[in-house]
């Protein structure tokens, strides 16, 4: 048996391992808000300790309390792996199921230099978007997924393996919750409890899910947020040739955004606070230059509109000086949005203008209430320097980050029916929404994907080639090539323009080089699109001419996959956008459809409390069961929102529900009777 089988079958190790010396080279979590009290400190060393044996109490306790001191949580250093941890091909895992290797195969995937954020505190992306709460839950459910049969289940709550369970062969391998709280309990400042007593996480969308697939995985969604957005501005003919898109943030998914610009054909200014990010996406190639000078920012733009060249520039610093810069600076921003992570925006989600990086960070741990005025005051600035730009015809879109929602809660002057609004030439159109206060813009959701992509079924469909080889990869984006070409032909004018822009995307996909980490690929695509691409996967492992398993799976951003009032389900305006049936019933059905692993979470992407999200693993084995589990579980999987979208009297989605029902006879959606505007005027 070889070093990393041993290691990975041994779970936690015997004797203590060395400690490990904090490595300052790698992009560590900020340090958390000291929350607890002495007690609850106490309690969150007692919960800590009960996965070791009490021969090392002595030493680990006065370690963790350090940990908790220092960083605000208990992290387990110590027991980090001395393993590097990617993606390995799916032989090399030990185990008694391809299922429970491919999982590793994810998780390990999950958590690798080249894709986490913070590797070291098992954090994928988005500030806090955590795999497992400490290296302990690590070790412990890797072995477990080593020893366990298809006749198991294992158990993990929020990071936390809670055993393994008999089950049978098409139960799920593995089900997770992550951040499930009793709702009188979630908010923020919970998280930030009961994640440093260690009883829950933030698994964000994809991080606790094991689904993320590193920038990749939303460089098509925001490509086609880009592109759509750009058609709704465009004149007659035009394309974003020489057009400016302004935003922020190049962390993990965020980092998308220069790619896609790029793909879409404009210039890109994207600013960033944190220098080791920039550096990474530029040594990536995601972004084409870094400038850190305001005024040599608006050069170089000018330079670039006149060429109307097709650029994306990282800006190193504060997103607020850059909209305040082109305003008084008079550069006409085009396309503006945000993607700084206020899902989180008190523990390192959003950088306070005015203020340099290293001072932010130190007031967020030592001064959390001055570092909450700064951040208010920052977005207050923000949306006035917006509102400049969008009153001169940039069309600004919020992108599901949470920025209206904590820029409303600063006071920022945001509301549709302020005077700022009201009494300009361009006001912003009602988009009819009742029961809640309008925003003055629109989400992204509301204007571009949910319209033209969720309402239709198409979503962040994605799948992993477990061989690791580059050379599956390739063949799979062939397959998806022909399968969709074939559907085109036959799909109704509805959603040609949304076939056209997927088949550009996966023909394009290689040249991009879109893969950090797995050997994976994002294809957005609908019901039926997903089922005959996974089909045809099956087959060619059947057939052997893909080397090994895919696991398809999904980002929990989709038609059906989240509830989340101001994102996926913004453009629902029957009052349902408040609750999270769909999101919960999602995941049941498809657990019991053939998901290989299914999880539910708090808080994925705009912030605990805000949403519930749900998401998928699948394993493909060119095997029959195979074949009958995806053909049952992905008809629902879009199913699902489809109908849910469609009751709530979503054009499109009523269209698409009516189509899904002529393919599938056993289909019985209920569709909603469309009232008289008139009748209902004539009563109030
Ligand atoms: N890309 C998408 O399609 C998409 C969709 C929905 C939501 N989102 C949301 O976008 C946000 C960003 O996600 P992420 O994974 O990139 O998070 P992230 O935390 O990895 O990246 C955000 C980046 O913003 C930077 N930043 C913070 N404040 C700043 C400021 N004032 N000026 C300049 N830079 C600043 C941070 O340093 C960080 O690197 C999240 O809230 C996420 O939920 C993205």
């Amino acid at each position: 048996m070889n070093k990393f089988h041993q290691d990975i079958i041994q779970g936690i190790p015997n004797e203590l391992p060395p400690i490990k010396e904090f490595d300052t080279k790698i992009n560590h979590a900020p340090k958390r808000k000291d929350i607890l009290d002495s007690d609850e400190k106490k309690l969150a060393i007692r919960n800590a300790l009960r996965y070791f044996d009490v021969k090392f109490h002595p030493v680990l306790s006065k370690e963790f309390a350090q940990e908790l001191k220092d960083y605000g949580r208990i992290y387990m250093y110590r027991f980090r792996p001395d393993y590097e941890i990617y993606a390995h091909p799916i032989h090399e895992y030990p185990g008694k199921c391809d299922q429970a290797k491919a999982i590793m195969h994810m998780i390990q995937n999950n958590l690798s230099y080249a894709v986490a954020q913070h590797p070291h505190e098992l954090i994928t992306y988005g500030g806090n978007g955590a795999v497992f709460q400490n290296w302990a839950q690590y070790l412990m459910v890797m072995k477990f997924l080593s020893e366990m049969t298809d006749e198991q289940t294992l158990v993990v709550y929020s990071g936390h393996p809670m055993g393994l369970f008999p089950s049978h062969k098409n139960a799920p391998r593995v089900v997770v919750t992550n951040g499930m709280m009793i709702p009188n309990y979630s908010k923020q400042d919970d998280w930030e409890k009961y994640n440093a007593l260690g009883v829950t996480q933030y698994g964000q969308m994809t991080a606790g899910s094991y689904m993320y697939i590193g920038p990749q995985g939303i460089v098509h969604g925001t490509t086609i947020t880009v592109l759509n957005a750009g058609r709704m501005i465009a004149k007659q003919g035009e394309d974003l040739a020489g057009k400016l898109f302004l935003t922020s943030g190049l962390g993990g998914m965020s980092g998308a955004q220069p790619k896609a610009g790029n793909i879409a054909g404009c210039i890109t200014v994207c600013a960033e606070v944190n220098p080791k990010v920039v550096q990474t996406r530029h040594s990536q190639k995601w972004v084409d230059e870094v400038i850190d000078d305001l005024d040599d920012l608006v050069s170089r733009v000018q330079l670039a509109k006149k060429n109307k060249e097709v650029l994306s520039v990282a800006y190193l610093g504060n997103i607020v000086d850059v909209w305040e810069k082109f305003d008084s600076d008079d550069i006409f921003v085009d396309l503006g949005s945000d993607q700084t992570s206020l899902h989180n925006p008190w523990a390192g989600g959003y950088y306070p203008a005015g203020i340099d990086f290293e001072e932010a960070n130190e007031l967020m741990a030592n001064k959390p209430d001055l570092f909450k005025d700064k951040v208010q005051e920052s977005l207050r600035r923000q949306a006035d320097a917006i509102n400049k730009h969008t009153e001169k015809g940039t069309y600004f879109f919020d992108y599901g980050n949470a920025f209206l929602l904590e820029a409303s809660r600063a006071g920022a002057d945001i509301y549709l029916d302020s005077p700022t609004f009201q009494n300009r030439k361009n006001t912003p159109k009602s988009r009819g929404a009742v029961g809640v206060k309008e925003f003055a813009y629109a989400s992204y959701v509301e204007d571009i994907m949910g319209p033209m992509c969720f309402d239709y079924g198409f979503g962040p469909f994605r799948w992993v080639c477990t061989s690791a080889d580059p050379n599956d990869l390739k063949k799979t984006d062939s397959i998806a090539i022909q399968v969709l070409e074939e559907l085109k032909k036959e799909s109704p004018k509805e959603i040609q323009q949304q076939m056209s822009d997927n088949i550009q995307w996966i023909q394009g996909a290689q040249e991009n080089k879109l893969v950090v980490g797995s050997q994976a690929r994002i294809l957005y695509a609908d019901a039926v699109g997903r089922i005959k691409i996974a089909e045809a996967f099956n087959q060619a492992i059947k057939k052997k001419e893909i080397s090994a398993p895919i696991v398809l799976g999904r980002d929990h951003h989709d038609v059906s996959g989240t509830d989340s009032p101001y994102r996926e389900t913004s453009n629902i305006y029957d009052g349902s956008q408040f609750t999270s049936d769909m999101a919960i019933q999602n995941v049941i059905g498809d657990s019991f459809r053939g998901a290989t692993w299914v999880s539910i979470h708090n808080g994925g992407g705009v912030g605990w409390g805000e949403v519930i999200n749900g998401g998928f693993g699948m394993v493909l084995d060119g095997t029959e069961e195979a074949s009958k589990r995806l053909r049952s579980m992905l008809f629902w999987d879009v199913n699902n929102g489809i109908s849910r979208r469609n009751w709530a009297r979503n054009k499109g989605a009523m269209f698409t529900a009516k189509r899904a029902m002529e393919m599938e006879p056993n289909l019985k959606i209920t569709i909603p009777n469309i009232v008289d505007n008139d009748l209902l005027e004539k009563l109030f």
